[in-house]
């Protein structure tokens, strides 16, 4: 992303650079495991974004609700929940003990066991494209189940995505996601591969978001090869940017239009944006989606859901879906124990993020506007985006108007007040965060201005 150059203190009297002392004062622990760990582990982190943490990354020891503590001992609240998956917050007392109970009886079969149609038959009743379930351990595997469905169906073999949506790390989807501007402009309105060493991508139809003529102009000249539009229902991964009203209507008739299917890759908005995932809140029902993150409350789990007609290639083994680790029961034991919790009392949690989440947001807003800082707010609840510009954002390409530096130095001087953010601009909130940690937090936010 490109950015404008952050102002020196531009929060309150303390500048970045002393922030960034100050921070690194405190965690010589996390400073000496990061300098062994890059002598035997590449890169010195388990998987690239980690290594963008300001000042270093962090090594942590445990997590308890909200609250997470790294190994100098220090505590934050925790508003990255590991990028999402933690919708009930950190070791949860009914997941804990599912999989304790579990672990006593066997980690893993490589067979069946009555979890795979327990889980199924709670997913089946929540989702409501989900006639029929299959399970795997990531969002990335489970897209390309999804998009090898969806060629079968067909017998298409291209499909459109947005740019700025993430699909997981596959040369198939990993293109257009979050380019430069100059990678933008040089590319021509071709996919743009986001690292070397990726296969040429010739099955990909990238277009933005939001942009009704330009994927009515796809399938104007490529409706025969393309098999399914997939996509983020709502763009957590860049900015949580929303679909205009009536986008995602106008995606589930366009692809019916043309025989293709509607995939909605749910990895982040499944159980967070309601136990239905963001087709249960938006009532845009797709043919597939994909679910992963919270759906395993921390456990390695991802999810396909679909209609009948399509999951039936799964059914008949014409469709290859595999996996050692497929449907392991601990996994399964975790998921069921996190869907139970989000399901109770009429699915009582789903009040509680959203209004503690808005809480959060609106304070936040409110706070940073207050201090004469451009800032904007998208999505809501459960997963939001802070960033600093002066417009909302319809687009990928809009987003790239925020000044991530600026945020950056934000979310450093929040880490020294005790407050743990992703690098990105995204929050997610947990059924764990209480009230009084959402005013301690804006208490932060209110320090860290001055
Ligand atoms: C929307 C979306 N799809 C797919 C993925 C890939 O999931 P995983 O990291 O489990 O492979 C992610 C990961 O962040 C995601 O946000």
């Amino acid at each position: 992303m490109t950015s404008s150059p952050s102002p020196l203190a531009a929060f309150g009297a303390t500048s970045p650079a002393a922030r960034e002392a100050s921070v690194r004062r405190k965690i010589p622990g996390s400073l000496a495991r990061y300098e062994r760990a890059q002598q035997t582990l590449a890169g010195g982190v388990s998987t690239a974004l980690r290594r963008s943490a300001r000042p270093s990354p962090l090594y942590f020891d445990s997590g308890a609700g909200a609250v997470i503590t790294d190994v100098d001992g220090n505590q934050y609240l925790d508003y990255t929940l590991a990028w999402g998956p933690l919708i009930l917050g950190h070791a949860p007392e009914a997941v804990n003990q599912a999989v304790a109970r579990q672990l006593a009886k066997g980690h893993t079969f490589g067979a069946q066991h009555d979890l795979e149609f327990e889980v199924a038959e709670l997913l089946c009743r929540a989702i409501p494209c989900a006639d029929l379930v299959a399970f795997a351990n990531s969002g990335t595997e489970i897209v390309q189940v999804a998009l090898r469905l969806a060629r079968a169906a067909t017998g298409r073999t291209k499909y459109l995505k947005f740019e700025g949506h993430y699909h997981g790390w596959d040369d198939s989807v990993l293109v257009s996601y979050r380019p430069t501007r100059p990678q933008i402009e040089a590319a021509g309105g071709q996919p743009i591969p986001v690292g070397v060493g990726q296969r040429p991508n010739h099955e990909t139809v990238a277009v933005e978001w939001n942009d009704r003529e330009a994927v009515t102009r796809a399938f104007a000249q490529q409706a025969s090869e393309i098999a399914a539009v997939v996509c983020e229902p709502l763009l957590c991964n860049s900015g949580c940017v929303a679909a205009d009203p009536g986008f995602l209507e106008f995606l589930r008739d366009i692809t019916q239009a043309h025989g293709a299917l509607l995939i909605f890759d749910e990895v982040i908005t499944g159980f967070r944006l309601a136990l239905g995932g963001a087709q249960q809140y938006y009532g845009v029902t797709p043919d597939l989606a994909t679910f992963a993150k919270a759906a395993g409350g921390g456990l390695p789990l991802s999810v396909l859901a679909g209609k009948r007609e399509f999951m039936s290639h799964i059914a008949t083994g014409q469709v290859v879906h595999a996996g050692t680790l497929n449907g392991n029961p601990l996994a399964l034991a975790a998921a069921k124990a996190t869907i139970e919790e989000l399901a109770r009392d009429d699915a009582a949690a789903y009040r509680q993020l959203w209004s503690l989440g808005e809480t959060l947001r609106l304070g936040l807003q409110e706070i940073l506007q207050s201090a004469g800082l451009p800032v904007v707010t998208a999505g809501g609840g459960p997963v939001f985006h802070l960033s600093f510009m002066d417009q909302p954002a319809r687009t990928y390409r809009d987003t790239l108007r925020a000044n991530t530096a600026l945020y950056s130095d934000f979310g450093l001087a929040l880490l020294d007040e005790g407050v743990l953010v992703l690098p990105d601009g995204r929050w997610y909130i947990s059924t764990a965060h209480t009230a009084a940690q959402v005013e301690q937090t804006l208490e932060a936010a209110r320090r860290v201005i001055g």
